[in-house]
């Protein structure tokens, strides 16, 4: 067998030649891959991520080795729009990798996207997981599920609704109502229910809180294991992370103290929100940009990037990793993203209006 990752200095048609082979050939499991015609200008892409180097770094190799093209990965903890903004029109960087729905709103209101049309991506993407200007992508998808106290909670099943009911005045924790993950949820609800139905409901999970909010999604499953609170939302692959944590194995004692509800199971569904990606503006590299975009929106590198962390593919019929899988049946709520980026403000000001990062009412 060729190794095409080894042919990199080979004419552009060779190299999809080869391309073509190794697919054919099979050796790499990427049947739902089909690559597009394309003149690339050049052998690379460039890549600036808020995902840590290491998660995505299977993925690009896999993907370098099946199409030539090297990968040279930026990781950013913050002010990727700032710095793309400021690099202006030599700006380097041809594909964002983020997660969040409001970083990929964010950096389209920024103006540092270009719209994208694929006929791969839309067919290996579902519509409600992209933006319909074609600026943003999702790839994997985050539920945002309820964590709740195993000795102390007895149900099985929960909707969003009922943490407004007070039968759980003073039981329910979670992080910041301004954190991108919450507004998200609310934002969704605003959708799902209308303004004023959100509100009502966002009022009364506020009186029921434990606690201001605080921290971050694993700080709520503490708080479980240490009796603050019995129910807390959280995005369901720290799960994953918690029952893993070589590093900090008291997390998995945190892991322990919690089972997971999936909210909504039996109706609309769980609010899930994205991890996505988006062509840069000013892409230098484009036909390599919307090469590397076809790759990562198939059903394999869909599998490869949830694998690394811990989430669910967006294609029908590719899986997430077993110990997500036994966590139970994710029914994802089917309401578009951009719904949700377009109630993202709405949620914003409503959490101020109740006042709800001012913890339970006295
Ligand atoms: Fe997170």
């Amino acid at each position: 067998m060729e190794n095409c990752a080894g042919r990199a200095g080979i004419a552009r048609t060779i190299k999809y030649h080869c391309l073509h082979l190794t697919l054919a050939t099979g050796i790499v499991a990427a049947s739902a891959l089909v690559l597009p015609t394309l003149s690339v200008a050049g052998g690379e892409v460039n890549i600036y991520s808020y995902r840590q180097p290491e998660l995505i770094q299977p993925l690009l190799d896999n993907f370098t080795a099946i199409s030539g093209v090297e990968t040279n990965v930026v990781f950013l903890n913050k002010g990727l729009v700032e710095r793309v903004r400021s690099e202006g029109r030599n700006s380097p960087v041809d594909v964002i990798l983020t997660v969040d729905i409001g970083r990929l709103d964010q950096a389209q209101a920024a103006g540092i996207t270009q719209s994208v049309t694929s006929a791969v991506i839309s067919n290996n993407i579902p519509v409600h997981y992209r933006d319909p200007a074609g600026h943003w992508f999702g790839v994997t998808t985050r539920a945002r599920i309820v964590y709740a106290s195993k000795d102390r909670v007895a149900q099985d099943a929960i909707t969003y609704e009922e943490l407004a009911d007070p039968k759980w005045r003073g039981k329910i924790c979670t992080r910041s109502g301004q954190h991108d993950y919450t507004i998200g949820l609310i934002a969704s609800m605003i959708a799902n229910l209308g303004a004023e139905k959100a509100e009502a409901w966002l009022t009364g999970v506020r009186a029921n809180l434990a606690r201001k909010p605080q921290g971050n999604d694993r700080a709520q499953a503490k708080a479980i294991f240490s009796g603050e609170c019995d129910i807390a939302l959280g995005n369901h692959y720290y799960v994953g992370q918690m029952i893993t944590n070589e590093k900090e194995p008291e997390q998995k004692e945190w892991a322990a103290a919690i089972k997971v509800l999936f909210p909504n199971a039996d109706g609309r569904g769980s609010h899930v929100n994205i991890s996505g990606m988006a062509m840069a503006a000013n892409a230098p590299n484009r036909d390599n940009a919307l090469l590397l975009m076809n790759y990562l929106s198939s059903g394999p590198a869909q599998e490869i990037y949830a694998s690394q962390v811990f989430e669910y593919p967006v294609k029908d019929g590719f899986s997430p990793v077993p110990l997500i899988a036994d966590l139970g049946t994710l029914k994802a709520d089917t309401l578009p993203i951009a719904d949700i980026a377009k109630y993202r403000k709405a949620a914003s000001e409503m959490v101020d209006r109740v006042g709800f990062n001012d913890g339970p009412s006295s």
